[in-house]
Parts: C-alpha cells; structure tokens; sequence
C-alpha cells in the first residue's frame, strides 16, 4: 500500500518535472487513412508524402496505393512528438499489399525527448518480409529497433526499400496501437527482423 503510493506520486513528480502530461490511452489512434491526402496531410493534421519518389501515388479508400520507381523510393507519416510510452502505444498497425514473398523497410524516427523539440531524429529499421500477397495486417511492437531508440519520442515511420519496383504495393489504416504488440512467432508468417547498424536508407 505504501509502496504504491510512494510510486504513484513519484511517477507523477517525474512526468511533470519532464513535461510530458501522462494521458494514457483508452483506445488506438489514428494516424492515416488517407481521407486528407489532398491537402498533404494526415488524420493527425501532419504531413505525409512520398517527396516525389515514387513513380506513382494516389490515395484510395483507406489506403494509399503507388509504385515504386526504385531502391530509393519512399512513403512518410509525420506527427507531433509521440510519446508512446507514456501514452501507452504499444507499436504500429497498417495493413499492406504487394507482391507475394516481397519485403520492405520500416523506418522509426525518434528524437532525444518530446520536450527537447530540437528538430532532429534517430532512424531505426526493422525489415518485415514475406509477403503474402494480399492485402494483411501488420502489427509492429515499439521493441527490438536498432540504434537506441527512444520510443518515448516517436516523430515519424518511414516505408522503404521496396523489394520490388514497377508493380503496385499499398498501404493503409496506420495506426497507434494502445496496449501491447506481441513479437510476431508463428513460423513462417509474415515477420520483423532488427536491421543492426544499417543507416544507409538516407532519409
Ligand atoms: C477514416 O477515419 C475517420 C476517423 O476515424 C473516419 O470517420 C472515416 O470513416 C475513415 N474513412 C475511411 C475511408 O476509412
Ligand atoms: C481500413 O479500415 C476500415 C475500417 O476498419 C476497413 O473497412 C477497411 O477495409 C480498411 N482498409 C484498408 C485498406 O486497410
Ligand atoms: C521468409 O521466408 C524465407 C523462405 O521461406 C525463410 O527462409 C525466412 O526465414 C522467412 N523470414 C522470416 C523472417 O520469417
């Protein structure tokens, strides 16, 4: 009883002192279904884009389709520092289609604190591969990311690296899960793999 309290109150000595207002979730976020894609934004209000990369781009219901033009094609969603844990997002949900047995790269960006603000961020990378080829839900937990991220001050996800250029892939529903995301275990199944020391994606 005692200790839990003690911890209560001290939990919430440290947020305040760090500026981040604990508001943990109740239900996941939303951070694109490609309702605003016209006006170069997400649900979140933020930018999002593939920067003239891609061969082809174009919102569809829920989703965005394109075609990636080459290796260095890629497709972003930005947003307001998130600070996951605090807020209780376990990791990332979308759904994606493209070619069966194909891969890609999901970039995290984070930054030093949601309070620093600074403007600058760290790429991790997880590659997800194995494809079904039809359209499935991907669920990404914030863990097992190279390069120390701070998943307490997510700034944007990247898709990258597309395995397979000049055929149509696309994405949608992306999504803050609240809760925990298990590691994906079933063999065989669509799966993550941590890229260590791989900073070469350049965006
Ligand atoms: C997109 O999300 C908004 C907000 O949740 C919802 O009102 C709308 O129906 C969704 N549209 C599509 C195409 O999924
Ligand atoms: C997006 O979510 C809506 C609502 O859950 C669903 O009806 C739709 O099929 C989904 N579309 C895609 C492309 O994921
Ligand atoms: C993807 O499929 C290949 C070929 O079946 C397999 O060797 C590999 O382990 C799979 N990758 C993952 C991460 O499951």
């Amino acid at each position: 009883m005692f200790f839990e309290r003690w911890f209560a109150a001290g939990l919430a000595g440290m947020l305040a002192a760090s500026g981040v207002h604990a508001q943990a979730c109740t239900s996941n976020l939303l951070i694109d279904n490609f309702t605003k894609w016209t006006s170069g934004v997400n649900n979140l209000e933020s930018p999002n884009g593939d920067d003239g990369s891609m061969e082809f781009i174009a919102a569809g219901t829920g989703q965005v389709v394109f075609t990636p033009k080459d290796t260095t094609s890629y497709f972003y969603e930005s947003f307001e520092c998130q600070p996951a844990v605090t807020n209780g997002y376990g990791g990332l949900q979308f759904t994606v289609e493209g070619p069966a047995g194909a891969s890609f790269a999901l970039e995290l960006q984070t930054t030093s604190s949601c309070s620093a603000n600074d403007g600058t961020y760290k790429s991790h990378y997880t590659i997800i591969e194995n494809l079904t080829g039809s359209r499935q839900t991907i669920n990404v937990p914030l863990d097992g990311f190279d390069n120390e991220p701070n998943y307490d001050a997510v700034v944007g996800w990247v898709w990258a690296v597309f395995s397979q250029s000049n055929v149509q892939w696309s994405i949608g529903n992306i999504t803050w899960i609240c809760g925990n995301v298990a590691q994906p275990t079933s063999p065989g199944s669509t799966s993550m793999i941590p890229l260590i020391g791989v900073n070469c994606l350049g965006i």
